[in-house]
């Protein structure tokens, strides 16, 4: 049983996955840090020609888990939850996730993953491109500057410089990005159950989907 959140950044995704996923004690998979992990690896690599990465990438043991509200990854290995969530990382995702081997292996990994028990999924093309046929589909969206004000104050608690013109820049770009790459972009597959958190609180918006999921699904 697969159910897929797609959505834009900043949207509540994965908080809100990982709430359903508990209530309802099914898996949390977050296919964002996929691509963060690869991104890491080329970072680690020191940049290596892309051709040659991506070649070597389907050698490495990717092992991924959830529990503690955390979805803990590792590369051969090493432990990379942390490292995944750096400013560096971040810089560079949007570029390997464009690469159509990128995708390619991330896919693989997850389709294998869920063909056993129940899960939850957060991505971009979740519904449309990795899962088409998924048990359920909901698509996540909030305004931009309901997106950009609710990262500023979470950010604000850990680096007091950020600024919210900053914070919706980087939002707007990555927006763009997603939107508009060539492979796989950001898109709602028709059949998905669209959910607006304009104006939403995180507890409104988790009861809502549950509903779904309860009305839609054999989960209880
Ligand atoms: O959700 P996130 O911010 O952790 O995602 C990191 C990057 O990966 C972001 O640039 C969008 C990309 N991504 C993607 O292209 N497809 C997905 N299914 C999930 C994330």
């Amino acid at each position: 049983m697969i159910i897929v959140i797609d959505g834009p950044a900043g949207s509540g995704k994965s908080s809100t996955a990982k709430t359903i996923a508990n209530r309802l004690g099914i898996q949390f998979l977050d296919s964002g840090a996929l691509y963060r992990a690869i991104t890491y690896l080329w970072l680690k690599g020191g940049k290596p020609d892309k051709a040659e990465f991506f070649e070597n990438l389907p050698k490495v043991q990717l092992q991924t888990e959830y529990r503690d509200q955390t979805f803990f990854v590792q590369a051969d290995g090493e432990d990379l939850t942390d490292q995944i969530r750096t400013q560096h990382v971040a810089d560079h995702v949007s570029e390997i996730a464009s690469y159509k081997e990128a995708r390619s292996f991330v896919n693989r990994y997850m389709r294998n993953l869920v063909t056993e028990g129940a899960y939850i999924a957060d991505g971009r093309d979740l519904g449309t491109a990795v899962f088409p046929d998924a048990d359920l589909k909901f698509y996540m969206d909030a305004s931009l500057e309901e997106r950009a004000n609710r990262r500023f104050l979470e950010m604000r608690e850990t680096d007091q410089s950020v600024s919210l013109e900053d914070v919706m820049k980087n939002l707007r770009s990555r927006d763009q990005k997603d939107q508009s790459r060539e492979n796989d972009p950001l898109k709602k597959a028709n059949d998905a159950v669209v959910i607006d958190t304009t104006g939403k609180s995180f507890d409104e918006q988790v009861s809502e989907m549950i509903q779904v999921i309860k009305g839609k699904t054999t989960l209880n």
